[in-house]
């Protein structure tokens, strides 16, 4: 089984048109959201739409509850409240917001694996995984389970003794490997502004991090043109 898993889109339809049109990706037998799906871009309601058509497994990410309500504005920094405050009335209008309140925030053992947004351990406190000691507390609480996860934007994996790998390839041996991070298909924060994806070959056992160019451009404009903050649009080109 080949499974494509996409998280942290915010709203960037150019990216996400791009990864779900990307010819290794095509081939998964399923595609695997780990959540933000709005948030910061221009297009929440398109993305959803395309989400909700291409995924057998969407998660609730942080920007998700926070366009919902269940996550207060206030945990957000000043842009990404904008962003939704923003979003939230497109949302409502196309009858989404009531999808985002129902999307659960974890996946247990989906082939052996666990999916969630942040942290593991604890899904919904919106923890990143930065960090060794993060690692080695998910290694600690979930013993042999190799854990997705997305919203810190950069794509890596861990090891069960707290080591980052930034390889663009790895092992789903859980020995080997306690969580496996995709990056972001909307807003890459690595220094590459190619939209990241994983594949995950369960056969095989082995992992792969994708990186599909797309219109930053046409994003950015119409980021800017939506009267969002500026550097919403500016950071799509960097990366960052
Ligand atoms: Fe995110």
């Amino acid at each position: 089984m080949l499974i494509r898993v996409i998280s942290d889109i915010h709203a960037n339809l150019e990216a996400l048109e791009a990864v779900l049109a990307h010819g290794t990706g095509e081939k998964a037998d399923i595609t695997v959201c780990l959540g933000d799906i709005v948030g910061y871009g221009a297009s929440p309601v398109e993305c959803l739409d395309l989400v909700r058509g291409a995924a057998g497994i969407v998660l609730m990410g942080n920007h998700d509850a926070g366009a919902c309500g269940i996550t207060s504005l206030e945990w957000f920094n000043d842009m990404g409240a904008k962003a939704i405050e923003w979003q939230r009335p497109l949302l409502r209008e196309a009858g989404e917001l009531e999808y985002l309140s129902g999307l659960e925030l974890s996946s247990s053992r989906f082939e052996g694996l666990f999916l969630c947004h942040s942290y593991p351990p604890d899904p919904g406190s919106w923890h990143y995984v930065m960090h060794a000691h993060d690692a080695i507390r998910t290694h600690r609480a979930m013993p042999g389970l190799v854990c997705l996860v997305g919203h810190t934007h950069l794509p890596c994996a861990w090891s069960p003794e707290g080591s980052a790998s930034f390889s663009d390839t790895g092992s789903l041996d859980s020995d080997a490997t306690c969580i496996i991070n995709c990056g972001s298909v909307g807003q890459p924060r690595d220094g590459d502004p190619r939209a990241a994806y994983l594949l995950l070959d369960m056969d095989r056992k082995s992992f792969r991090h994708v990186r599909v160019a797309y219109d930053v451009e046409s994003a950015a404009s119409r980021i800017l043109g939506a009267g969002l903050p500026r550097v919403l649009a500016t950071r799509l080109f960097d990366g960052r």
